[in-house]
């Protein structure tokens, strides 16, 4: 009989914020906690051990309870950094950019990702997709996509360890540069599970996402003290 399978967070951190433009996103404030320390927090009851790869040069602050290691030039080149530091069976992977995330949506992932071997959060579309048609400014409606059996992919994916590796390695040799870990486990061919995610998940990417992370954080932590 063996036990539990050793579980690790791990969470890519190292990633300079280019696009909000405040610097590293992980450092951010959201009423009293940053992205990171919500990230670790959100995780650490579920699994043995928390990684995050940081920024060149950052430190861990020291309330928070993880392991650091220095990340990539990549969001994908920081995962392997992490993939290379855990010998955990099954890893769960979390974008340190996604603060607000509800316990089901860990154990949803975790559970589908031992089934499937592979398993991702993501939100079913709701809004019509269109391609802007790029030449002009503003652009203009091009190609309409039926939004049916469209899902908007989140963090956390679970993976086996070895599997997840194994891609990372594959996607490295073939030179493929993805944002997400569960697309380089699907182009092998291999099956990965949608798990039901949820829209307070949502990535701060943006002066806007920021504002409103702000907003939520207020009632996110009141009702985690009721
Ligand atoms: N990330 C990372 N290492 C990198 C780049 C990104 O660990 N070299 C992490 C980020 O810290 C973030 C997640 O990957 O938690 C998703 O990346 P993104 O939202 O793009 O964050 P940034 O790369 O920091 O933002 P930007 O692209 O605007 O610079
Ligand atoms: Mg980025």
């Amino acid at each position: 009989m063996s036990g539990p399978a050793k579980t690790a967070a791990l969470i890519p951190a190292a990633g300079l914020g280019t696009r909000l433009g405040q610097g590293p996103k992980a450092f951010l404030d959201l009423n009293g906690l940053t992205l990171l320390a919500r990230s670790v927090t959100a995780l650490a009851p579920h699994v043995d051990e928390v990684v995050v790869a940081l920024p060149q040069g950052y430190a861990l602050p020291e309330n928070i309870r993880a392991r650091a290691i220095t990340g990539g030039a990549t969001r994908q080149a920081s995962v392997l950094a992490l993939l290379r530091v855990t010998d955990a069976e099954v890893v769960l992977i979390h974008d340190a950019a996604r603060p607000f995330l509800p316990p089901e949506v860990i154990a949803g992932v975790r559970r589908a990702a031992a089934e499937t071997g592979a398993a991702t959060a993501a939100l079913s579309v709701a809004d019509t997709l269109v391609r802007g048609q790029s030449q002009a400014s503003p652009p203009l409606w091009g190609e309409l996509t039926l939004r049916e059996g469209l899902w908007a992919v989140q963090t956390p994916q679970g993976f086996r360890r070895e599997l997840l590796l194994a891609a990372h390695l594959e996607a490295e040799r073939d030179g493929i540069q993805a944002t997400d870990d569960a697309g380089l486990v699907a182009r092998l061919g291999l099956p990965v599970a949608l798990v039901p995610g949820d829209a307070r998940l949502f990535k701060v990417t943006t002066p806007g996402d920021l504002i409103l992370a702000r907003a939520l954080a207020h009632l996110w932590d009141a009702e985690d003290a009721s």
